[in-house]
This record gives structure tokens, sequence and C-alpha cells, in this order.
């Protein structure tokens, strides 16, 4: 096999991987959002010459293109099972750059109603020792309305118009809007909202808006699920959820997408749970995680989020899943999948190792399928195969 140019992994490890080893030094999230604006120039500008050729350069170093990654799941194709999570490109400035950086598919949001600022700052710590982060952002977002608008400022029109680009949307309540009116909140958003995504995902777990995990409770969840699904249009739905409920709630939760029709979930969100690291830290606010608000992701989750996962598959095989908490290498996202996971997201160990994870993923679960002599990720899925060397 020809070698990959690795020109923007060697920026990526020169560059921002020595400010991950430590937990303090640039701000967590002034360094997300330094990133963040070079990637909306170029999702933005991306037919300008220069940014062309750079974004091609880019689509060379991290798309790895096998049709064995192609999966067609609730009506959607995805190029390949690696996604964005939500939470990094929460406004989706960067919405027609993702598939550049090799991934099948992107989630955007949450997006709430209303703009919103999210809680005071800081807000989002590296546990650089452990590979995870906590964040309590609080869903800052810039609104419904102006998530519209800068789909549309990337030339991202109706969906049929995008071709290779699969977007999911990620919805949650904004923080002024009561529990009692949660319902109208999502609805709105997504009527806005609903010719520019591939899936919607309906987030009730952030731990961060107060009351908002009160919706993964059956009768409100099935409340707020009928409404949605009642809309004109109504894409693909997938619920998110936390890593902190107990089997007995899982499973009640899984009664409910079987009797309702839901597509699928996802899981989970980031952990209230302080998983071991009780007594740990933060450099910034001396405080230990047990005293911190926010919610735990990365390595720690990793564990937790499979386990949900297989438990999840064991209950019913039909429900497609999105396997999300911890990933960070190709050995535990073909555990994720093994355990029932059709699709797989990063976040946490996407930054910590760099954009060429996507690719190290995608090239480790190929040499999978060739080990094990199969003609498709799909079969994978809950097979419980043992990662080969
Ligand atoms: C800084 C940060 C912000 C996040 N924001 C959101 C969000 O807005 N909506 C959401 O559903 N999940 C959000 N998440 C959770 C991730 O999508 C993911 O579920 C979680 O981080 C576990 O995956 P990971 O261990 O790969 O990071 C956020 C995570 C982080 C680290």
């Amino acid at each position: 096999m020809i070698e990959k140019s690795k020109l923007f992994n060697n920026i990526y490890q020169s560059l921002i991987t020595p400010i991950l080893k430590k937990d303090t030094g640039i701000d967590a999230e002034y360094l997300t959002n330094i990133s963040l604006s070079l990637l909306t120039f170029s999702s933005k500008y991306r037919h300008w010459p220069l940014v062309e050729n750079i974004l091609k350069n880019l689509n060379y170093e991290f798309c790895v293109v096998d049709k064995r990654l192609h999966q067609n799941l609730c009506g959607i194709d995805f190029c390949n099972p690696i996604g964005l999570a939500a939470g990094f490109d929460k406004n989706g400035n960067a919405a027609n750059i993702w598939r550049d950086f090799g991934f099948g598919f992107a989630e955007i949001g949450t997006v709430t109603k209303y703009a919103q600022d999210g809680n005071p700052k800081p807000r989002l710590f590296r546990l650089a020792e452990e590979e995870a982060a906590l964040n309590r952002m609080g869903f800052n977002n810039n609104g419904a309305e102006n998530l519209v608008e800068n789909f549309l400022k990337q030339g991202i029109d109706f969906k049929k118009n995008r071709s290779n680009n699969c977007l999911g949307i990620n919805f949650g309540k904004s923080k002024i809007t009561s529990l009692s009116k949660a319902t109208e909140d999502y609805l709105t958003s997504l009527k806005l909202l609903i010719p520019y995504c591939d899936y919607a995902a309906i987030n009730i777990s952030s731990p961060n808006t107060e009351g908002l995990r009160k919706l993964q409770e059956p009768t409100l969840l099935k409340e707020l699920l009928r409404e949605i699904k009642k809309l004109k249009n109504c894409p693909p739905l997938f619920i998110k959820i936390a890593p902190d409920l107990n089997f007995k709630d899982i499973q009640d939760i899984c009664q409910l997408i079987i009797d309702e029709k839901i597509d699928g979930i996802i899981a989970t969100n980031t952990s209230l749970d302080r998983l071991g690291l009780e007594k740990r830290k933060i450099k910034q606010t001396g405080l230990m995680l047990s005293q911190e608000n926010g919610g735990l992701s990365g390595k720690p989750l990793q564990h937790k989020a499979n386990q949900i996962i297989k438990y999840i598959h064991e209950i019913d095989k039909n429900i497609t899943l999105i396997g999300v908490g911890g990933i960070d290498s190709p050995e535990s996202a073909w555990e994720r999948i093994c355990s029932g996971a059709s699709l797989v997201q990063i976040y946490t160990g996407w930054i910590y190792k760099g954009p060429k994870l996507v690719p190290d993923i995608l090239n480790g679960l190929i040499k999978q399928l060739n080990t094990y002599q199969l003609s498709n990720i799909g079969e994978a899925v809950g097979s419980n195969l043992k990662w080969i060397k």
C-alpha cells in the first residue's frame, strides 16, 4: 500500500498534541474555538481554489473508501461507520467539511430553540493523563434559526442535494423552557431543521441542563416522541441516553423504543459518575471531580458505555445502535461494533489522538473484516468477535 501523506497529522502532532499533554496551559474551550474558526472558514469557502486544494489534501490523507464499510440503516446511506459525536460543531459551522476528515457522518448540535450562552466559564477541562474531559458547557449554541442560516451559507441545501455528506442533528431543550413545555421547544427546532438532517437525535441526557434527564422517564418520553413522530417528513429518530441509567431504566426505554417504533438509540452521553476518578483534582479550580459539576467523557467512560450497548443489543437486536463514549482506537471501535453498535461516534478520543484516528480506525476495521472473511461491517455488529492482532 502506498504510504499516504502525513502533512496534517504532523502539523497536529507538533502543534496541538503537546498542549493536550497537560491539564493546564491553553484553555480547552479556547483551543476548540480556534480550531473551529479555521474549520468554519474552510467550510464556508470550500470552493475557493486555495481552500479547495487544502481540503483535497485533507481528504486524501484521512478518507478511507471501502464498500465493505458502507451500510444502509434506517434508510440512510452511511459510507463508513465512524461519526463525529455531538457537541463539537454545535452551530453547524463546519458541517460541509466533516467528510474531508474521513467521517461517515457528523452529528451537529446540540441545538436548542433559543440561542443561549451556556454555563459560566471555565466549563471544559482536560484530564490529560486519563485522556478524558469534564464539561459543563450547558448547550451553548446560537439557536435553531441560526443553524439554518449556517447551513445555507455553506451551500448545504435540502438533503437530496448533499452527496456523501451525512448529517444528523442533535436537538435539546432550551434552558429557559420549563420541562412541561419541553415538547413545544423540541418541535419548533425540529420543524425548522428537518429539511437539513438525515436523522434527528433527541437529546434527553445532557447532565448540564437542569431537569433534562427527567425526560428519560418513559411517560414523559412517550409524549415527546409521539408528538415528534407526527411532524411532516419526520426523519429517522434516535434518542441519546445517559450512561448513568440503571439497567431497569434502560429496559423501560428499550420497550418504549420498540412500542413507539423509534429508529434507534445513541448510547451514551457524558457521565455524572466519576468512574473511579472521584478524588482527581481539577487543577484550574483546585476541586476534586466529586465536587465538580459536569459530565465525564473519554477513556474512563469506555467500559461503561460498551456495557450499555451490549445490554441493549441483548434486549433487542433490531434496535439500531450508535455507540459513543471513550472510543479512542481501532480496537475499541471494533469492540463497540461487535457488542451491537452499527455505528460509532468519537469526540474526546479524536481530540487526544488527532484526526488520524479516523483512518486508523477504518483501516483497523477493514483488517478485521479480512481476518474474519466478512463481506460487510454489518456482519460484525453484535458478533462478539474478538480483536485479532
Ligand atoms: C465538550 C463537550 C461537549 C459536548 N456537547 C454535547 C452536546 O451538545 N450534545 C450531546 O448530545 N453530547 C455532547 N457531548 C457528549 C458527546 O457527544 C459524547 O456523547 C461523549 O463525550 C462521550 O463520547 P467521547 O468519550 O468520545 O467524548 C459533549 C462532549 C464534550 C466533551
